[in-house]
Parts: C-alpha cells; sequence; structure tokens
C-alpha cells in the first residue's frame, strides 16, 4: 500500500489522517495515512527514514514548513509565493515542494462558500506565514484591491511590496489604524491572535453590505474574530474548517491526481468539533 503521512511537533491531534482515510475510502484508493512527529531537531532524519521506508508524500504542519522548503529539490509556484511548504511529494526526479493552503482557502471561500473574490475589496489581516500563503492564490483571483493590515505595519508593507509584479504596485500594506473609513467585502483573518483568545484591534465599519468573515482557525462556535466581525455586521460568517479540508483534497490531487469531494468529510469533521 502506497505510505503517507503528516509531520509535525505537536501532532497527535492532526485532523489529517482522518481526512486523508476519508478521502481515499471515497475515491477507491488503496493508501495509508499515518501522523509523524518528529523531534524539533530531527526533521530531515524523520523524512528522510519514511522517505526510505518507501514513503510516496507528507504533508508538513507547524513548525517544520520553511524546513520543509528547503528539502525539496523542486517547487511549484506557489510554494515559491509562500516560502513554505505544506506537501511532499517524492517523485523519481526529487522530492516535489508544494504548498496548498492558498489553494484551499480560496476554494472553501469561493467554491463552498459561493464568495467570489473577483473584483470585489479583500482585506488580508496579518503578515506572518499564514497571510503569506494567501498572497499570491488572492492576487490570481484577480480581486478589485487586496489590503494587507498587520499589527506591526512594516512587517504588512514588505510583505505587499514582495509581491508587486510586472511594474504593476502590489497589494496595500498597513496597519490597523489605517483601515478606518474604508469598507471591505471579504475579510481574512490569518493572524495567530485567536490562539491568545484574542481579536485584532480593528477599527469599526470595515464590514461592507454582504461581506464575509473568514477565520483561518476553527472551532466549535465563533473564533474571537468571527465574535468581533457578527457584532460588526459582517453578512457571512465561516472559521477555518474547510480552508482545512480543502488544502487537503489539494495535497490528495497532487499525489493521487484526483480531487475527492469535500462537502461529506467537510460535513463529518463539523460534526466532530
Ligand atoms: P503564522 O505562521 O500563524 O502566520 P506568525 O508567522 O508567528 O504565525 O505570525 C503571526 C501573525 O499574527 C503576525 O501577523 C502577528 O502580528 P505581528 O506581526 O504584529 O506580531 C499576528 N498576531 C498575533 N497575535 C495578534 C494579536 N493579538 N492581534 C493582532 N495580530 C496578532
Amino acid at each position: 500500500m502506497d505510505r503517507y503521512a503528516v509531520i509535525g511537533n505537536p501532532i497527535a491531534h492532526s485532523k489529517s489522517p482522518r481526512i486523508h482515510t476519508l478521502f481515499a475510502r471515497q475515491t477507491g484508493q488503496a493508501l495509508s495515512y499515518e501522523a509523524l512527529l518528529a523531534p524539533l531537531d530531527g526533521f530531515i532524519q524523520t523524512v528522510t527514514a519514511f522517505q526510505a521506508a518507501g514513503g510516496c508524500g507528507l504533508n508538513v504542519t507547524v513548525p517544520f514548513k520553511l524546513e520543509a522548503f528547503d528539502y525539496a529539490d523542486h517547487h511549484t509556484a506557489r510554494a515559491r509565493a509562500a516560502g513554505a511548504v505544506n506537501t511532499l511529494a517524492f517523485r523519481p526526479d526529487g522530492v516535489l515542494g508544494d504548498n496548498t493552503d492558498g489553494a484551499g482557502i480560496l476554494r472553501d471561500i469561493t467554491v463552498n462558500l459561493g464568495c467570489p473574490v473577483a473584483g470585489r475589496r479583500v482585506l488580508l489581516l496579518g503578515a506572518g506565514g499564514a497571510a503569506r500563503g494567501s498572497v499570491l492564490p488572492l492576487l490570481d483571483a484577480s480581486p478589485a484591491t487586496l489590503t494587507i493590515a498587520n499589527r506591526t505595519p512594516g512587517k504588512a508593507a514588505e510583505l505587499a511590496d514582495e509581491f508587486a509584479r510586472g511594474g504593476q504596485p502590489g497589494p496595500n500594506g498597513c496597519g490597523f489604524a489605517e483601515l478606518a473609513g474604508q469598507e471591505f467585502d471579504v475579510v481574512i483573518n490569518a493572524t495567530s491572535a485567536s490562539l491568545s483568545d484574542a481579536a485584532p484591534d480593528l477599527p469599526p465599519g470595515l464590514y461592507a453590505p454582504g461581506s464575509l468573515a473568514y477565520d483561518m482557525m476553527y472551532g466549535k462556535g465563533d473564533t474571537p474574530f468571527l465574535a468581533a466581525a457578527r457584532s460588526q455586521g459582517a453578512a457571512h460568517l465561516s472559521d477555518g474548517l474547510g480552508m482545512l479540508v480543502e488544502q487537503a483534497a489539494e495535497s490528495f490531487l497532487l499525489w493521487r491526481h484526483i480531487r475527492p469531494d469535500t462537502a461529506s468529510v467537510l460535513a463529518e469533521l463539523r460534526a466532530g468539533l
């Protein structure tokens, strides 16, 4: 049986084995998928051993996405733009590094939630790894504007500047205070504020009529960001569980050349939260 795994530290609570096992069953693919705990200083040794034992591919999670980037021999354009790798495919011509996180959020927003990005005003909150991975897929979806706002404004400006292309200015980069007086159709929280049970400190009035507030984090009930967005009048709210399932589907597609149906898997995960 072809072997796959998710590697991280910690890893015990990862939902990826469940998701990929459901994908495999649904598509009739003969594969196994396990959780692999790597010591914090032992990523390369753990990956090399898995590969030598016949492993076909890996998902990579915290804190190893940068090491996975370095491990890969070749990279997809979206992995290069993200500067991080969440999917490794072991191939005869070397190790391919991909990043499916950004494609996952785009698909969740546009397909699952039916919310277009093209021609709309998009606000991306945060300037860390999670935000970076979404910039290229968001730009490729042709928003009217893309604004990156961060608690530390300089980091948002730097990230925005990296994505200026073809002589065109890149996204706007700014601090939260500079958002005052602006409205957005899609607001994505890519900060890690929820981990400390906080919401980004945003000015009021950001949510245009009909707008979507999307949190990359997920959990039972509203995250702090979604609770704040609800009280600010966001019309639609979503956490990031769909992004998790969609990035997994995108990895599965890279490995197996077949796209699993995500709706039933997402429903099962939601019921288990
Ligand atoms: P990740 O890989 O999850 O993006 P990261 O690279 O550590 O993690 O980035 C965390 C992001 O969340 C940063 O944009 C950080 O803002 P700063 O650059 O100002 O540190 C943001 N963040 C963390 N806690 C936050 C909070 N309470 N309010 C707003 N932004 C927060």
